[in-house]
């Protein structure tokens, strides 16, 4: 057989595969005997081993075996399920900490508590419970909205349905991971790649009858919303979760000091194998929960807890060539296209050269074998290069000096804040001049952070790109739904479905909207910050007349990078045009103020000089909390002076002489009816 037919027969193979599984999830009918399941996989399998050019992503070898059903009604947490931010090293870990005692203004020899729970690889789900009553169990999708998997979660032994103890919250979500043991995965002559899928399979399809054949496990580990909860730390929670007849991880630990933490991964990590699920980190928390509400989140990820990653997966491969994509700031980032490897089965074909120096610096060239290492859920990157495996005829890469896609110079810019040149090389070109540049930008104007489209993702936008329905933002508001209809693979029914989204879309807030623009260095945390600012887009756009950017500064966490993006994005013309245009299609929320009738209404403050167990970060939430503001200079308009341990005497005498009141920190928190 020459290639051509090797990879009919394969596609041919993968494509049975397909067919069975969706008939298996989708509509719960098992089309064929598993034992002609298992053969087929083999033979899939046996192909790819024998044929490395062949990889498809329907092939049992790949993670996804199966498309998620879209039958389940969908419904809102109550309270967000968060995601966690990751730690790799120690270094990280002493960051972390550092960080939350800086926010909570701790001394460095403040021992925090952490509560140190292995993370368990599976699915998480919130389970409400109402008056002892197992009510309603969620996924977490995209973590705001989950699918109702009530029926499936309730096959789940290690779910208790009904709970009697007099100290079980009125109301409360328990929340933890569903997983499958590694022994009964093996022993599951099932269609799943890993035990992962196999669980999210599972909890997934439709008939609760299907779930129950599965030896799922759940292991409880936090709470969302709560009524009538009265414990004060994580570890005592999770104590309460066995007494109330939950299980929990026999292996989490509290711990205080990076050491011991470091100690307890390491241990933990060498058990990793002899353990019957697969964990593939620790999670700190910090314990005392009066604690944890102070540090609060950061855009969807809490400030109190991380998540400590165990080393990656390392394997060699050849590097076949390498290719510059082009993101939607301009900057060229090269990728090696690597032979197909499966690295702690995931099929690797693709990794990160990051820059144009670090392709110097380590000297990577297209025909090299490379160390290829994929650390958790980052992108796979090359480790080195082995010189001595290297053919005489191989050549230095030259790294683009003109864009692939419009030609136009690239550069290095100086970076006036860092002072120095930036490592990454960027197209010059303006914005949406350059093709790639721009589809780009649209996938990120259509992204689930940004609108959000349903059912308009990157390919889409790279289709209708193709076809020139779209160039701007603003043409996504503007189809012509009648020239979709008649594309392949779009019928009356999927063209409504997307005139709907896109319609129920035309509504949004104004973080999201100022996000959705792309502007270089303003992600959803800062997004946040303007708008917060600026309250309504008409504000927002008036920086597009105005040259006066000074007025940002006083905007806490906004720095020089941003406000000079800033003013570049609305010194371009097409930037201001877009503007315009998505303002006549849409309708941008003001942002919601804090409650205006908080105790500190009307009243504005400046900080001066070290406070004492609280930061300044904090100090502000609380005062915009309370509906109050804070300013960055003593003027006039200045009420209360709030001063610390060595107060700028100039502000202080300044302050005074406009009469101004001054108050230390104590009299600041008795303002709040909060005692220090
Ligand atoms: S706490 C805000 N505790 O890790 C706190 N998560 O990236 C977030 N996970 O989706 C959850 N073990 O599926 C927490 N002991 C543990 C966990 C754990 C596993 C998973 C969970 C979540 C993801 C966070």
């Amino acid at each position: 057989m020459d290639k051509k037919e090797i990879k009919k027969l394969y596609s041919s193979k993968v494509n049975l595969l397909k067919k069975y599984n969706e008939s298996y999830f989708d509509k719960n009918k098992s089309i064929v005997s598993d034992k002609e399941y298992d053969e087929i996989k083999k033979e899939v399998l046996d192909l790819e081993k024998n044929f490395s050019y062949l990889v498809s992503k329907y092939s049992p070898s790949q993670s996804v075996g199966f498309k998620p059903s879209k039958n389940f009604k969908k419904s809102l947490h109550k309270i967000p399920m968060l995601s966690l931010g990751n730690a790799f090293s120690e270094e990280d870990l002493i960051n972390f900490e550092k960080k939350i005692q800086n926010y909570l203004s701790l001394r460095n020899d403040f021992k925090i508590s952490y509560s140190a729970e292995p993370k368990i690889d599976g699915i998480s789900a919130s389970l409400t419970f109402k008056n002892g009553k197992f009510h309603k169990g969620l996924s977490r999708g995209d973590g705001k909205e989950g699918e109702d998997i009530t029926e499936n979660l309730k096959t789940i032994k290690d779910i208790p349905k009904q709970i009697s103890h007099k100290d079980f919250p009125k109301e409360i979500e328990i929340r933890g991971e569903v997983f499958i043991q590694n022994s009964d995965f093996k022993s599951l002559n099932e269609k799943f790649a890993n035990p992962r899928n196999a669980a999210s399979g599972s909890l997934r399809q439709k008939n609760p009858e299907e779930t129950k054949k599965i030896p799922l496990k759940f292991i409880a580990y936090t709470f969302g919303y709560e009524s009538g909860l009265k414990i004060n730390n994580q570890s005592d929670f999770l104590k309460k979760l066995s007494e109330w007849g939950f299980k929990t991880n026999p292996l989490n630990k509290l711990a205080t000091g990076i050491k011991n933490l470091m100690e307890n991964y390491n241990e933990i990590e060498k058990k990793r194998t002899n353990i019957d699920f697969d964990i593939d980190g620790i999670v700190y928390k910090v314990n005392d929960f009066a604690m944890q509400r102070r540090l609060g989140n950061v855009a969807n990820a809490p400030r109190w807890a991380i998540a400590h990653k165990f080393s990656s997966n390392k394997a060699v491969s050849k590097i076949l060539d390498i290719e510059i994509q082009i993101g939607r700031t301009g900057a060229l980032t090269p990728v090696a296209k690597i032979k197909p490897i499966n690295i702690g089965g995931v099929i690797v074909s693709n990794a990160t050269l990051h820059n144009e120096d670090e392709i110097n610096r380590k000297d990577i060239r297209v025909g090299d074998t490379a160390v290829i290492e994929r650390a958790g859920d980052v992108i796979p990157h090359i480790l080195s290069v082995d010189k001595q495996k290297r053919s005489k005829n191989s050549k230095k890469f030259i790294f683009p000096k003109n864009c692939p896609s419009c030609g136009s110079e690239t550069i290095k810019e100086f970076n006036n804040v860092t002072k120095k040149v930036d490592a990454v090389r960027r197209c010059s070109s303006e914005g949406y001049y350059c093709d790639k540049v721009s589809i780009e930008k649209l996938k990120h104007f259509v992204s689930k952070e940004a609108f959000n489209i349903d059912g308009f993702g990157k390919k889409i936008v790279e289709n209708f790109w193709k076809l020139k329905f779209i160039k701007f933002p603003q043409d996504i508001f503007n189809l012509d739904f009648s020239k979709i209809e008649n594309l392949d693979g779009w019928g009356k029914l999927s063209v409504q479905n997307l005139k709907y989204s896109i319609y129920q879309k035309k509504t949004i807030s104004l973080e999201r909207f100022i996000y959705s623009l792309g502007i270089r260095h303003i992600g959803l945390e800062n997004a946040k910050l303007l708008s917060k600012h600026f309250i309504s887009f008409s504000e927002f756009k008036k920086l597009s007349k105005q040259n006066d950017y000074e007025e940002m500064f006083n905007i806490d966490g906004i720095g020089e990078t941003q406000v000079n993006s800033i003013k570049n994005f609305f010194s371009n013309e097409t930037n201001k045009q877009v503007l315009n245009e998505l303002e006549k299609a849409l309708l941008i929320k003001d942002a919601i103020q804090n409650s205006e009738d908080g105790i500190l209404k009307n009243m504005t403050f400046l900080v001066t000089g070290k406070l004492n167990g609280i930061s300044r970060a904090e100090v502000k939430s609380l005062i915009e909390e309370n509906s109050g503001k804070t300013i960055s200079s003593v003027s006039k308009k200045l009420n209360f002076l709030i001063i610390g341990e060595k107060p700028t005497k100039k502000k202080v005498d300044y302050a005074k002489e406009l009469k101004i009141k001054v108050i230390d920190q104590v009299e600041f928190l008795k303002m709040l009816n909060k005692t220090s």
